[in-house]
């Protein structure tokens, strides 16, 4: 486990390590599991793209947090006319530009106060953040990023991200800041969002962080112990949970675990 309190040098040291589906996912679970949980993520966000975004073969992409590349592949295989994709590590961006070298890929912190200039001249139809901001810890930096995403959509374009919106008071870890619905939620409205959906992307896959149902996190705990008992347990652990989980996903109206928010953006925030 990395220690280090700057997000930059902790992301730089866990991907440098690790720079795979774990290194980005849930670590502890081993990769065979986490491929599962990505699969999962795909079909989510791919339905909820089809269903809100008409020819995306006209749109510039901008992907946020881009890892592994994982959603990079997704904008393209999608059609995507452009798509660039970024990230707060060196790792990734070097990796992402020999692996993507028709894309181009910038060195960004989506918190920063300012974006560099050859980013903020630019404007695209959709900007993706899959399991990224709430690895920003202090609040104003998330502010800082909800409006720099703003201000780099056109108008009437689309901000997908994946996060825990809860219903009750933030939880804080040392990298992960869980915050409440309400509180992102005024906080994308008053940057000139509207919501337009949000979707869960798990239900027991993955930790159960805003629930009051009881059967759920011993059925967590049963699963991590399962997952984490070798690659074949957490394959296996993985396979037998796919189908149900997206049974579950396609009925549950609100998720105990990830969720995929879905925003238009309205108008220009003054504040940027
Ligand atoms: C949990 S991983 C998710 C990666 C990818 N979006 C995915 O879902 O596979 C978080 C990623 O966001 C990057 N990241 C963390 N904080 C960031 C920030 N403030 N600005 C941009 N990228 C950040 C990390 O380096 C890492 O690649």
């Amino acid at each position: 486990m990395d220690s280090s309190s700057d997000p930059g040098e902790y992301w730089q040291n866990r991907l440098t390590a690790n720079y795979s589906l774990d290194g980005t996912g849930f670590q502890a679970l081993g990769q065979e599991y986490n491929k599962w949980m990505y699969r999962i993520r795909k079909v989510i966000v791919k339905k909820a793209v089809k269903r809100m975004i008409s020819k995306l073969d006209v749109k510039d992409v901008f992907d946020i947090g881009s890892g592994t590349g994982f959603y990079i592949e997704m904008w393209i295989k999608l059609g995507a006319s452009g798509v660039i994709g970024s990230d707060i590590t060196d790792v990734a961006v070097l990796n992402l530009r020999q692996n993507y070298p028709s894309n181009e890929f910038f060195k960004l912190d989506i918190g920063q106060e300012v974006l560099p200039d050859e980013l903020s001249a630019k404007k695209f139809d959709i900007i993706s953040a899959f399991d990224v901001l709430f690895h920003i810890t202090e609040d104003v930096r998330y502010s800082n990023a909800i409006l720099n995403i703003n201000h780099l959509l056109r108008k009437d374009g689309i901000f997908l991200f994946s996060e825990n919106f809860l219903h009750r008071d933030a939880l804080r870890s040392q990298h992960q800041v869980s915050r409440p619905l309400a509180s992102i939620e005024r906080l994308l409205q008053e940057a000139g969002f509207t919501i337009l959906d949000r979707i869960p992307m798990f239900v027991i896959m993955n930790a159960p962080v805003d629930t009051n149902n009881r059967i759920l996190p011993s059925t967590w705990k049963s699963i991590r112990v399962a997952a984490k008992k070798g690659k074949f347990a957490s394959n296996i652990t993985g396979c037998i949970l796919y189908p149900l989980e997206l049974v579950l996903t396609s009925i549950a109206r609100e998720g105990p675990s990830t969720e995929l928010m879905i925003c238009k953006k309205l108008e220009e925030c003054s504040q940027y």
